[in-house]
Protein backbone atom coordinates (compact mmCIF):
# COMPACT_ATOMS: atom_id res chain seq x y z
CA UNK A 1 0.00 0.00 0.00
CA UNK A 2 1.36 3.38 -0.80
CA UNK A 3 0.42 6.82 0.77
CA UNK A 4 0.21 8.19 -2.19
CA UNK A 5 -1.96 6.29 -4.21
CA UNK A 6 -4.19 6.91 -0.77
CA UNK A 7 -3.72 10.75 -1.55
CA UNK A 8 -4.67 10.30 -5.13
CA UNK A 9 -8.09 8.45 -4.81
CA UNK A 10 -9.57 10.77 -1.66
CA UNK A 11 -8.31 13.64 -4.35
CA UNK A 12 -10.65 11.88 -6.69
CA UNK A 13 -13.78 11.82 -4.00
CA UNK A 14 -13.58 7.98 -3.57
CA UNK A 15 -14.33 6.38 -0.74
CA UNK A 16 -10.96 5.02 1.36
CA UNK A 17 -11.27 1.67 2.70
CA UNK A 18 -10.64 1.18 6.29
CA UNK A 19 -6.90 -0.80 5.56
CA UNK A 20 -6.12 2.69 3.65
CA UNK A 21 -7.21 4.64 6.79
CA UNK A 22 -5.70 2.27 9.30
CA UNK A 23 -2.13 2.42 7.11
CA UNK A 24 -2.09 6.57 6.39
CA UNK A 25 -2.84 7.19 10.58
CA UNK A 26 -0.53 4.10 11.68
CA UNK A 27 2.33 5.52 9.42
CA UNK A 28 1.51 8.94 10.44
CA UNK A 29 2.22 8.40 14.18
CA UNK A 30 4.85 6.28 13.51
CA UNK A 31 6.35 8.06 11.70
CA UNK A 32 6.81 6.26 8.50
CA UNK A 33 4.32 9.53 6.40
CA UNK A 34 5.77 12.18 6.83
CA UNK A 35 3.93 15.61 6.99
CA UNK A 36 3.38 16.63 3.33
CA UNK A 37 1.94 13.76 2.47
CA UNK A 38 -0.53 13.65 5.48
CA UNK A 39 -1.35 17.42 4.40
CA UNK A 40 -1.99 16.39 1.32
CA UNK A 41 -4.36 13.80 2.47
CA UNK A 42 -6.10 16.72 4.92
CA UNK A 43 -6.51 18.98 2.19
CA UNK A 44 -8.20 16.17 0.02
CA UNK A 45 -10.46 15.30 2.80
CA UNK A 46 -11.41 19.26 3.36
CA UNK A 47 -12.61 19.29 -0.33
CA UNK A 48 -14.53 15.61 -1.22
CA UNK A 49 -15.23 15.02 2.80
CA UNK A 50 -15.73 11.44 4.32
CA UNK A 51 -18.62 9.00 4.44
CA UNK A 52 -19.75 7.76 7.30
CA UNK A 53 -18.05 4.43 7.52
CA UNK A 54 -14.84 6.08 6.67
CA UNK A 55 -15.60 8.71 9.51
CA UNK A 56 -15.71 6.18 12.39
CA UNK A 57 -12.80 4.07 10.88
CA UNK A 58 -10.47 7.30 11.00
CA UNK A 59 -12.23 8.54 14.37
CA UNK A 60 -11.60 4.82 16.08
CA UNK A 61 -7.99 4.50 14.55
CA UNK A 62 -7.45 8.34 16.32
CA UNK A 63 -8.09 6.93 19.62
CA UNK A 64 -6.53 3.58 19.25
CA UNK A 65 -3.42 5.57 18.44
CA UNK A 66 -2.62 6.20 22.54
CA UNK A 67 -4.16 4.66 25.68
CA UNK A 68 -7.64 3.58 26.04
CA UNK A 69 -8.48 4.72 29.41
CA UNK A 70 -10.43 2.01 31.66
CA UNK A 71 -12.45 3.76 34.09
CA UNK A 72 -14.07 0.78 35.30
CA UNK A 73 -12.38 1.05 38.78
CA UNK A 74 -14.60 3.82 39.45
CA UNK A 75 -18.31 3.01 40.23
CA UNK A 76 -21.04 4.07 38.66
CA UNK A 77 -21.97 5.43 35.05
CA UNK A 78 -19.05 8.26 34.09
CA UNK A 79 -20.36 10.68 31.95
CA UNK A 80 -18.08 13.32 30.21
CA UNK A 81 -18.81 16.64 28.78
CA UNK A 82 -16.89 18.41 25.69
CA UNK A 83 -17.17 22.06 24.47
CA UNK A 84 -16.08 22.67 20.97
CA UNK A 85 -14.90 26.01 22.47
CA UNK A 86 -15.50 29.73 23.53
CA UNK A 87 -14.45 32.48 25.42
CA UNK A 88 -15.93 32.89 29.18
CA UNK A 89 -16.59 29.55 28.89
CA UNK A 90 -16.50 28.15 31.91
CA UNK A 91 -18.73 25.97 32.36
CA UNK A 92 -17.32 22.74 33.00
CA UNK A 93 -16.30 23.56 36.44
CA UNK A 94 -19.77 24.72 37.38
CA UNK A 95 -21.65 21.42 35.55
CA UNK A 96 -18.85 18.94 37.00
CA UNK A 97 -19.61 19.59 40.40
CA UNK A 98 -23.45 19.86 39.96
CA UNK A 99 -23.38 16.43 38.60
CA UNK A 100 -21.47 14.74 41.25
CA UNK A 101 -23.49 16.21 43.60
CA UNK A 102 -26.64 14.92 42.28
CA UNK A 103 -24.83 11.14 42.12
CA UNK A 104 -23.16 11.19 38.95
CA UNK A 105 -19.37 10.49 38.16
CA UNK A 106 -17.46 12.98 36.19
CA UNK A 107 -13.88 11.63 35.64
CA UNK A 108 -12.98 14.46 32.84
CA UNK A 109 -9.72 15.39 31.65
CA UNK A 110 -9.70 18.77 29.97
CA UNK A 111 -7.21 20.99 27.34
CA UNK A 112 -5.07 24.62 28.20
CA UNK A 113 -6.15 27.10 26.44
CA UNK A 114 -5.23 27.78 23.20
CA UNK A 115 -5.91 31.15 20.14
CA UNK A 116 -8.50 33.41 21.84
CA UNK A 117 -10.14 30.52 23.77
CA UNK A 118 -9.57 29.54 27.13
CA UNK A 119 -8.69 26.21 28.88
CA UNK A 120 -9.94 24.05 31.78
CA UNK A 121 -6.89 23.18 33.24
CA UNK A 122 -5.51 26.70 33.14
CA UNK A 123 -8.53 28.22 35.15
CA UNK A 124 -8.17 25.36 37.68
CA UNK A 125 -4.40 25.87 38.05
CA UNK A 126 -4.71 29.59 39.16
CA UNK A 127 -6.38 27.54 42.22
CA UNK A 128 -3.85 27.77 44.79
CA UNK A 129 -2.13 23.92 45.21
CA UNK A 130 -4.75 22.36 42.62
CA UNK A 131 -2.67 19.93 41.16
CA UNK A 132 -4.04 19.05 37.65
CA UNK A 133 -1.51 16.05 37.04
CA UNK A 134 -2.35 13.01 38.74
CA UNK A 135 -1.72 9.55 38.53
CA UNK A 136 -4.16 7.11 37.59
CA UNK A 137 -4.72 5.69 41.23
CA UNK A 138 -5.16 9.21 42.39
CA UNK A 139 -7.56 9.85 39.80
CA UNK A 140 -9.72 7.08 40.21
CA UNK A 141 -10.02 7.40 44.12
CA UNK A 142 -11.09 11.40 43.74
CA UNK A 143 -13.73 10.61 41.72
CA UNK A 144 -14.81 7.47 43.59
CA UNK A 145 -14.33 9.99 47.00
CA UNK A 146 -16.09 13.53 45.30
CA UNK A 147 -17.93 11.81 42.78
CA UNK A 148 -15.73 14.37 40.24
CA UNK A 149 -12.31 14.87 39.25
CA UNK A 150 -10.65 17.52 36.87
CA UNK A 151 -7.73 17.05 35.65
CA UNK A 152 -5.19 17.72 32.28
CA UNK A 153 -5.19 15.07 29.37
CA UNK A 154 -2.58 12.20 29.73
CA UNK A 155 0.19 13.02 27.59
CA UNK A 156 -0.85 9.86 25.46
CA UNK A 157 -4.15 10.33 25.05
CA UNK A 158 -5.11 10.13 21.11
CA UNK A 159 -1.85 11.01 20.03
CA UNK A 160 -2.92 10.96 16.65
CA UNK A 161 -5.27 13.63 17.02
CA UNK A 162 -2.22 15.60 18.62
CA UNK A 163 0.04 15.33 15.55
CA UNK A 164 -3.11 16.12 13.05
CA UNK A 165 -4.47 19.07 14.75
CA UNK A 166 -0.90 20.83 14.58
CA UNK A 167 -0.19 19.56 11.04
CA UNK A 168 -3.97 21.24 10.60
CA UNK A 169 -3.31 24.42 12.69
CA UNK A 170 -0.50 25.19 9.70
CA UNK A 171 -1.78 23.79 6.50
CA UNK A 172 -5.75 25.96 6.68
CA UNK A 173 -7.69 22.65 7.20
CA UNK A 174 -8.67 23.21 10.87
CA UNK A 175 -12.52 23.83 9.70
CA UNK A 176 -13.47 20.63 8.34
CA UNK A 177 -16.61 18.89 9.48
CA UNK A 178 -14.84 15.56 9.63
CA UNK A 179 -11.84 16.27 10.55
CA UNK A 180 -13.46 18.37 13.67
CA UNK A 181 -15.50 15.36 14.55
CA UNK A 182 -12.84 12.87 14.24
CA UNK A 183 -10.54 15.09 16.30
CA UNK A 184 -13.11 15.52 19.65
CA UNK A 185 -14.69 12.60 19.16
CA UNK A 186 -11.38 10.27 19.79
CA UNK A 187 -10.16 11.82 22.70
CA UNK A 188 -13.67 11.05 24.13
CA UNK A 189 -13.86 7.82 23.07
CA UNK A 190 -9.95 7.10 24.75
CA UNK A 191 -10.91 9.26 27.63
CA UNK A 192 -13.27 6.50 28.92
CA UNK A 193 -16.87 7.45 29.85
CA UNK A 194 -20.18 5.96 29.45
CA UNK A 195 -21.72 9.02 28.09
CA UNK A 196 -20.83 11.73 26.45
CA UNK A 197 -22.66 15.52 26.53
CA UNK A 198 -21.21 17.56 23.88
CA UNK A 199 -21.48 21.42 23.85
CA UNK A 200 -21.39 22.79 20.54
CA UNK A 201 -21.07 25.95 20.35
CA UNK A 202 -22.03 28.71 17.30
CA UNK A 203 -21.76 32.15 16.69
CA UNK A 204 -18.72 34.76 16.17
CA UNK A 205 -17.02 33.34 18.42
CA UNK A 206 -17.10 29.80 17.28
CA UNK A 207 -15.71 27.58 15.08
CA UNK A 208 -19.11 26.98 13.57
CA UNK A 209 -20.47 30.20 12.77
CA UNK A 210 -23.95 29.43 11.20
CA UNK A 211 -26.15 27.20 13.41
CA UNK A 212 -26.97 24.95 10.07
CA UNK A 213 -23.01 23.88 10.30
CA UNK A 214 -23.12 23.33 14.10
CA UNK A 215 -26.37 21.13 13.63
CA UNK A 216 -24.34 19.18 10.82
CA UNK A 217 -21.38 19.21 13.37
CA UNK A 218 -23.43 17.72 16.20
CA UNK A 219 -25.44 15.01 14.46
CA UNK A 220 -22.33 13.50 13.23
CA UNK A 221 -20.22 13.86 16.22
CA UNK A 222 -23.67 12.04 18.15
CA UNK A 223 -23.84 9.09 15.42
CA UNK A 224 -19.57 8.61 16.01
CA UNK A 225 -20.47 8.52 19.83
CA UNK A 226 -23.53 6.25 19.81
CA UNK A 227 -21.57 3.83 17.03
CA UNK A 228 -18.93 3.54 19.21
CA UNK A 229 -21.81 2.49 22.36
CA UNK A 230 -21.31 5.35 24.63
CA UNK A 231 -24.88 7.46 25.01
CA UNK A 232 -24.37 11.11 23.16
CA UNK A 233 -26.12 14.15 23.10
CA UNK A 234 -25.41 17.70 22.16
CA UNK A 235 -26.90 21.12 22.51
CA UNK A 236 -25.98 23.86 20.20
CA UNK A 237 -25.54 27.06 22.48
CA UNK A 238 -24.63 30.21 21.77
CA UNK A 239 -21.21 31.95 21.61
CA UNK A 240 -21.70 35.05 19.75
CA UNK A 241 -20.77 37.34 22.72
CA UNK A 242 -19.11 35.66 25.78
CA UNK A 243 -20.39 33.07 28.06
CA UNK A 244 -21.50 35.09 31.25
CA UNK A 245 -19.15 38.42 32.48
CA UNK A 246 -15.58 37.31 33.62
CA UNK A 247 -12.87 36.43 30.93
CA UNK A 248 -9.68 35.52 32.19
CA UNK A 249 -8.12 32.59 35.14
CA UNK A 250 -9.28 33.41 38.38
CA UNK A 251 -11.88 36.00 37.33
CA UNK A 252 -13.87 32.59 35.64
CA UNK A 253 -13.31 30.58 38.79
CA UNK A 254 -14.81 32.87 40.63
CA UNK A 255 -17.44 34.13 38.85
CA UNK A 256 -18.41 29.98 38.09
CA UNK A 257 -18.49 29.51 42.24
CA UNK A 258 -21.62 32.50 42.08
CA UNK A 259 -22.87 30.16 40.43
CA UNK A 260 -22.42 27.26 42.35
CA UNK A 261 -23.84 29.65 45.22
CA UNK A 262 -26.83 30.64 43.31
CA UNK A 263 -25.83 33.87 42.72
CA UNK A 264 -24.52 33.49 39.17
CA UNK A 265 -24.87 35.90 35.80
CA UNK A 266 -28.69 34.68 34.20
CA UNK A 267 -27.11 33.32 30.68
CA UNK A 268 -23.91 31.17 32.57
CA UNK A 269 -26.82 30.16 35.00
CA UNK A 270 -28.83 28.82 32.43
CA UNK A 271 -26.90 27.18 29.90
CA UNK A 272 -24.79 25.22 32.97
CA UNK A 273 -28.08 24.12 34.29
CA UNK A 274 -29.14 22.74 30.90
CA UNK A 275 -25.66 21.20 30.43
CA UNK A 276 -25.91 19.41 33.87
CA UNK A 277 -29.60 18.19 33.49
CA UNK A 278 -28.59 16.93 30.42
CA UNK A 279 -25.46 15.02 31.92
CA UNK A 280 -27.78 13.42 34.67
CA UNK A 281 -30.21 12.57 32.35
CA UNK A 282 -27.51 10.69 30.35
CA UNK A 283 -26.51 8.80 33.49
CA UNK A 284 -30.11 7.53 33.54
CA UNK A 285 -31.24 10.34 36.78
CA UNK A 286 -34.52 10.38 35.58
CA UNK A 287 -36.37 12.99 32.99
CA UNK A 288 -34.77 16.40 31.63
CA UNK A 289 -37.51 17.63 33.47
CA UNK A 290 -36.77 15.93 37.05
CA UNK A 291 -32.66 16.46 36.03
CA UNK A 292 -33.23 20.26 35.99
CA UNK A 293 -34.93 19.99 39.61
CA UNK A 294 -31.90 17.90 40.72
CA UNK A 295 -29.40 20.49 39.19
CA UNK A 296 -31.43 23.45 41.08
CA UNK A 297 -32.09 21.71 44.54
CA UNK A 298 -27.98 20.98 44.71
CA UNK A 299 -27.21 25.16 44.01
CA UNK A 300 -29.74 25.97 46.32
CA UNK A 301 -28.87 23.75 49.50
CA UNK A 302 -24.64 24.22 48.51
CA UNK A 303 -24.01 20.59 48.01
CA UNK A 304 -22.30 21.47 44.23
CA UNK A 305 -20.43 24.09 45.48
CA UNK A 306 -19.14 22.14 48.74
CA UNK A 307 -18.40 19.29 46.39
CA UNK A 308 -16.31 21.44 44.19
CA UNK A 309 -14.38 22.66 47.52
CA UNK A 310 -14.15 18.79 48.71
CA UNK A 311 -12.73 17.66 45.10
CA UNK A 312 -10.00 21.03 45.22
CA UNK A 313 -9.23 19.77 48.82
CA UNK A 314 -8.31 16.47 47.35
CA UNK A 315 -6.20 17.61 44.38
CA UNK A 316 -3.83 19.63 46.81
CA UNK A 317 -5.97 23.29 46.29
CA UNK A 318 -6.77 25.94 48.84
CA UNK A 319 -10.40 26.07 48.76
CA UNK A 320 -10.49 29.36 51.09
CA UNK A 321 -10.46 31.87 47.73
CA UNK A 322 -13.69 29.84 46.37
CA UNK A 323 -15.04 30.68 49.58
CA UNK A 324 -13.45 34.21 50.06
CA UNK A 325 -12.46 35.96 46.35
CA UNK A 326 -10.07 38.18 48.03
CA UNK A 327 -7.73 35.38 48.85
CA UNK A 328 -7.09 35.02 45.14
CA UNK A 329 -3.84 36.63 44.18
CA UNK A 330 -5.06 40.17 42.40
CA UNK A 331 -3.61 41.86 39.11
CA UNK A 332 -1.59 44.92 40.32
CA UNK A 333 -3.56 47.33 37.28
CA UNK A 334 -6.94 47.71 36.60
CA UNK A 335 -8.38 50.15 34.02
CA UNK A 336 -12.13 50.88 33.37
CA UNK A 337 -13.51 51.24 29.75
CA UNK A 338 -16.08 53.72 29.79
CA UNK A 339 -18.53 54.40 26.76
CA UNK A 340 -17.96 57.38 24.98
CA UNK A 341 -22.15 57.65 23.67
CA UNK A 342 -25.55 56.00 23.96
CA UNK A 343 -27.08 53.29 22.90
CA UNK A 344 -27.39 49.39 23.02
CA UNK A 345 -24.84 46.48 22.97
CA UNK A 346 -25.57 45.81 19.42
CA UNK A 347 -22.56 43.61 18.94
CA UNK A 348 -19.77 41.99 20.96
CA UNK A 349 -17.10 40.07 18.46
CA UNK A 350 -16.74 37.16 21.58
CA UNK A 351 -13.30 35.95 19.10
CA UNK A 352 -11.85 39.68 19.87
CA UNK A 353 -12.45 39.51 23.23
CA UNK A 354 -10.80 36.41 24.03
CA UNK A 355 -8.03 37.57 21.94
CA UNK A 356 -7.87 41.12 24.30
CA UNK A 357 -8.14 39.01 27.48
CA UNK A 358 -4.68 36.99 25.57
CA UNK A 359 -3.30 40.59 25.51
CA UNK A 360 -3.67 41.32 29.18
CA UNK A 361 -1.47 38.42 30.55
CA UNK A 362 -4.56 35.47 30.68
CA UNK A 363 -3.95 33.43 27.60
CA UNK A 364 -0.81 31.92 25.62
CA UNK A 365 0.40 34.25 22.76
CA UNK A 366 2.46 30.62 21.74
CA UNK A 367 1.95 27.24 23.17
CA UNK A 368 4.53 27.52 26.24
CA UNK A 369 3.95 31.31 27.19
CA UNK A 370 3.60 31.96 30.91
CA UNK A 371 -0.20 32.65 31.69
CA UNK A 372 -1.07 35.60 34.46
CA UNK A 373 -3.61 34.04 36.13
CA UNK A 374 -5.26 37.32 37.38
CA UNK A 375 -5.48 39.02 34.45
CA UNK A 376 -8.93 39.21 32.79
CA UNK A 377 -11.74 41.26 31.82
CA UNK A 378 -14.44 41.45 33.77
CA UNK A 379 -17.62 43.08 31.33
CA UNK A 380 -19.85 45.55 33.13
CA UNK A 381 -22.68 45.38 30.17
CA UNK A 382 -23.73 42.37 27.90
CA UNK A 383 -25.10 41.92 24.60
CA UNK A 384 -28.59 43.91 24.47
CA UNK A 385 -27.99 46.12 27.66
CA UNK A 386 -28.45 49.58 27.61
CA UNK A 387 -25.79 52.23 27.65
CA UNK A 388 -25.39 55.68 28.41
CA UNK A 389 -21.96 57.68 27.69
CA UNK A 390 -19.71 57.52 30.40
CA UNK A 391 -21.11 53.87 31.72
CA UNK A 392 -18.09 51.51 32.62
CA UNK A 393 -18.30 49.21 29.57
CA UNK A 394 -15.78 46.76 31.21
CA UNK A 395 -12.63 46.50 33.72
CA UNK A 396 -9.83 45.28 32.34
CA UNK A 397 -6.84 43.66 34.95
CA UNK A 398 -3.35 43.06 34.13
CA UNK A 399 0.56 42.97 35.88
CA UNK A 400 1.73 45.04 33.47
CA UNK A 401 -0.12 48.91 32.49
CA UNK A 402 1.29 49.34 29.26
CA UNK A 403 -0.86 46.05 28.22
CA UNK A 404 -3.70 48.31 28.52
CA UNK A 405 -2.78 50.50 25.28
CA UNK A 406 -3.80 47.86 22.90
CA UNK A 407 -6.02 45.73 24.71
CA UNK A 408 -8.58 48.96 25.14
CA UNK A 409 -8.16 49.73 21.53
CA UNK A 410 -9.45 45.99 20.92
CA UNK A 411 -11.83 45.82 23.40
CA UNK A 412 -13.55 49.00 22.25
CA UNK A 413 -13.39 47.69 18.21
CA UNK A 414 -15.37 44.36 19.56
CA UNK A 415 -18.03 46.34 21.10
CA UNK A 416 -20.55 48.21 18.69
CA UNK A 417 -23.49 50.32 20.30
CA UNK A 418 -26.56 50.77 18.22
CA UNK A 419 -30.20 50.28 17.58
CA UNK A 420 -31.78 47.74 20.77
CA UNK A 421 -30.61 44.50 18.91
CA UNK A 422 -32.72 41.32 18.55
CA UNK A 423 -32.57 39.09 21.87
CA UNK A 424 -30.51 35.53 20.55
CA UNK A 425 -31.49 31.86 21.80
CA UNK A 426 -28.75 30.76 24.42
CA UNK A 427 -29.02 27.20 23.47
CA UNK A 428 -30.47 26.63 19.78
CA UNK A 429 -31.11 22.69 19.62
CA UNK A 430 -30.73 19.56 21.22
CA UNK A 431 -29.31 16.72 19.09
CA UNK A 432 -29.94 12.99 20.21
CA UNK A 433 -29.12 10.19 17.88
CA UNK A 434 -31.56 10.69 15.22
CA UNK A 435 -33.27 13.71 16.40
CA UNK A 436 -32.72 17.04 16.27
CA UNK A 437 -35.14 19.38 18.32
CA UNK A 438 -34.81 22.83 17.52
CA UNK A 439 -35.97 25.87 20.08
N1 LIG B 1 -11.54 21.04 19.13
C1 LIG B 1 -10.83 19.91 18.90
O1 LIG B 1 -10.47 19.19 19.82
N2 LIG B 1 -10.53 19.59 17.63
C2 LIG B 1 -10.91 20.33 16.57
O2 LIG B 1 -10.62 19.96 15.45
C3 LIG B 1 -11.64 21.51 16.82
C4 LIG B 1 -11.95 21.84 18.12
Amino acid sequence: MRMYDIIDKKKRAASLTDDEINFAVDGFVGGKIPDYQMSALLMAIWFNGLDKRELTTLTTAMAHSGDMIDLSAIDGLKVDKHSTGGVGDKTTLIVAPIVAACGGKVAKMSGRGLGHTGGTVDKLESIPGYRTELTRQEFFDTVNNCGLSLIGQSGNLAPADKKLYALRDVTATVDSLPLIASSIMSKKLAAGSDCILLDVKTGSGAFMKTLDDAIALAETMVAIGEGAGRRTVALITDMDTPLGYGIGNSIEVAESMDVLKGRGAHDLTAVSIELAANMLYLVGKGTLDDCRKLVEKSIADGSAFETFCKMVKAQGGDDSVLRDYDNFDKAPFSREIFADGDGFVAKMNAELLGKVSVMLGAGRETKDSPIDFSAGIVLRKKFGDEVHAGDSLATLYASNEKLFVAAEENFRAAIELGDKPETRPLIFARVEAGHVERF
